[in-house]
């Protein structure tokens, strides 16, 4: 084989390897934060804005601790929701706009669901949380990561399955808890170095 036939083939393999990686790592990434976009937006505004009236109204439960604790509050809920139905409706318009048919696509239903089952998702963790007598803030791996992805989850595959089954595909979900953790650390890393959370998780 003459060394251009060599060059050549070299050429295509990386061409190959580029494209593989693109099809196999980056669009199932992009595709995650896409689709996941609602959900991740609640928790950091009701970070940001929370605050006030506490949603167990400050009341015990039968074991003597709070039911969810002073850092789930009726505004923080509120926004947190309206900010990630927001978000949604935002990339329901970029889409329609650029046609961007390699991300799944959301419906008003989609971005209202995983934006309240975020939240949702994150009330029951702290319920949880209090009755194993952790207090408010501190640290409970994994579940503080990925309260929002059960959450929000769960609750689409409960009302729209069948939207959930032609969205999120085997490897966009696999990318969503590798992405989640991470992004999760980044954004209160952030917020604990701005002072909007005590606590840097
Ligand atoms: N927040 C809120 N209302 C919510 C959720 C969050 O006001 N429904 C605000 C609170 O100020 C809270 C902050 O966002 O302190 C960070 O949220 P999170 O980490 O979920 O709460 P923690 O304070 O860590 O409480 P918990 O131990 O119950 O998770
Ligand atoms: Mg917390």
């Amino acid at each position: 084989m003459s060394n251009l036939n060599v060059y050549t083939c070299c050429l295509l393999q990386v061409l190959e390897c580029y494209i593989i990686s693109i099809e196999l790592f980056i669009i199932p990434l992009l595709a995650a934060v896409w689709i996941m976009l609602p959900a991740y937006v609640p928790n950091p505004v009701a970070a940001l804005v929370g605050g006030g009236t506490p949603i167990d109204l400050g009341k015990n439960f039968s074991d003597g601790k709070r039911v969810l604790g002073d850092g789930k509050t009726f505004r923080g809920l509120i926004m947190g929701i309206t900010a990630g139905i927001g978000i949604g409706l935002v990339q329901i318009v970029l889409s329609g706009t650029y046609h961007l048919v390699s991300l799944p696509e959301h419906t008003v239903m989609s971005v209202i669901l995983l934006a309240t089952g975020a939240l949702l998702g994150d009330l029951c963790k702290s319920f949880f949380k209090r009755r194993l007598g952790k207090e408010r803030g501190r640290k409970w791996p994994v579940a503080d990561q990925y309260d929002l992805v059960a959450g929000s989850l769960l609750l689409v595959l409960l009302v729209e399955p069948r939207w959930l089954f032609a969205n999120l595909s085997i490897p966009i979900f696999v990318a969503v808890l590798i992405l989640t953790p991470l992004l999760h650390r980044a954004v209160n890393l952030i917020g604990y170095h701005l002072k909007v959370k005590e606590v840097p998780w």
